[in-house]
């Protein structure tokens, strides 16, 4: 690891103490992509040169963000907020160890590392520093349920954060403000009303947005992939099964279930959606109960385990030689369909030979990879 000089060491604040009655709950919980937001945002911090993640956050809280102790490299307080997120950055600063503070939303899981340099580097010259991003919509001002003129955009500015300051110097303008008994929504307002001091600016970032409404969420939509394998010997006798289908009597795959490697292949992609153990650990082949077992059956089991989620496509290749699969190629995705809930058109099937090469090859084994999109 690169040395950081004591100079440019910071401590990162994260602010997590509020209630999100706008949200309707508590949006710090909130998991993207399978994180929790909060983890999120510490990662971040964490490899973007922070020398110490301070969070802060509500006491009943704290259970919920115990296991964080464990996971970053730098040291983390975790602390109790206030009333008021002014409050709760207060207590922040305080527990603060280092001469530069950066206080980010913990509602803001997407700022870039880009950013928090930006805001380091004018940091070195500047007391406060706040990233800002121009207004994009035309500004009014009402009256009466009623747009009664227009402001000029021009001069506006939308605050995000991280916001970088000194520590004593907002420590200082905390103080006076807590004698005035004033409380402000945001720290530069803050440092301008009790010091005078205006902050420097430095681009923001459109895409760095604070979750604030439930519908908000829309906008971190986006989509994620998983991927599942199955291959299996091919003996003489029984049935073989694709997809829940059976293509053909008198052979059948060497397995301790049913043997259908393109169902396999879709559970173990299922499984590694959720983070979860693979088909063979969840149905041990010690298991008696599975001897024989219907693979739709094992896959409907399986969606059950792993809960809900929301897929866009699954896309499977099954490798076969010397039988013909593509007659089944519509009764297999529609099965595959039905078992997920899903529309046909979102199940793509394919069928490929492995021109004579190994035991797939031979016609000695079958093989199915399994892609699965899903959106978070
Ligand atoms: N925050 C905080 N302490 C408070 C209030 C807010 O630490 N007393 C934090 C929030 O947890 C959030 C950030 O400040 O990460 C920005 O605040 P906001 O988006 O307003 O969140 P909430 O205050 O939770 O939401 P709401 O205002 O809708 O209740
Ligand atoms: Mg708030």
């Amino acid at each position: 690891m690169t040395r950081i000089p004591e100079g440019d060491k910071y401590s990162a604040i994260i602010v997590a103490a509020g209630s999100g009655s706008r949200f309707g709950g508590y949006k710090q919980l909130l998991k993207i992509g399978g994180r929790n937001i909060v983890e999120i945002v510490l990662d971040r911090f964490s490899k973007c040169g922070a020398s110490e993640l301070v969070l802060v956050t509500k006491k009943e809280l704290f259970p919920h963000f115990e296991y964080l102790r464990d996971l970053f490299d730098i040291p983390i307080k975790i602390v109790e907020g206030g009333q008021r997120r002014g409050d709760s950055v207060f207590n922040g600063v305080k527990a603060a160890a280092y001469d530069n503070v950066l206080i980010h939303d913990a509602a803001r899981p997407f700022l870039s590392c880009t950013l928090i340099q930006r805001v380091l580097g004018a940091l070195k010259k500047y007391n406060a520093v706040i990233p800002v991003v121009p207004v994009r919509d035309t500004v009014v001002k009402v009256k009466d349920e009623m747009a009664v003129s227009r402001v000029d955009r021009e001069d506006l500015r939308s605050v995000q954060t991280p916001q970088g300051f000194k520590r004593n110097v907002l420590l200082y303008a905390f103080e006076l403000a807590r004698e005035k008994k004033l409380y402000f929504t945001d720290e530069s307002t803050m440092l301008i009303d009790t010091l005078g001091l205006f902050s420097r600016i430095v681009d923001g970032e459109h895409s760095n947005l604070k979750i604030t409404y439930r519908e908000d969420l829309e906008m971190f939509r986006y989509s994620m992939t998983a991927m599942g394998y199955d291959i299996h010997r091919l003996k003489e006798g029984g049935l073989l099964k694709v997809g829940g289908v059976v293509v053909k009597e008198g052979i059948s795959p060497v397995a301790y279930s049913d043997g259908d490697v393109v169902l396999h292949a879709l559970i173990d992609a299922l499984l590694a959606i959720k983070g979860k153990d693979d088909i063979g650990t969840l149905f041990p082949d010690t298991d008696d109960q599975w001897k024989d077992a219907d693979s739709g059956e094992l896959l409907l089991k399986v969606m059950e385990y792993v809960g809900e989620i929301n897929i866009l496509k699954v896309d499977i290749t099954c490798i076969l030689e010397k039988i013909k699969l593509s007659p089944f190629k519509d009764k297999i995705k529609k099965s595959i369909a039905t078992y997920l809930g899903i529309p046909e058109e979102n199940v793509s099937f394919k069928a490929r030979t492995k021109e004579g090469i190994g035991e797939v090859g031979k016609g000695k084994a079958i093989e199915a990879f399994c892609l699965v999109t899903y959106s978070i």
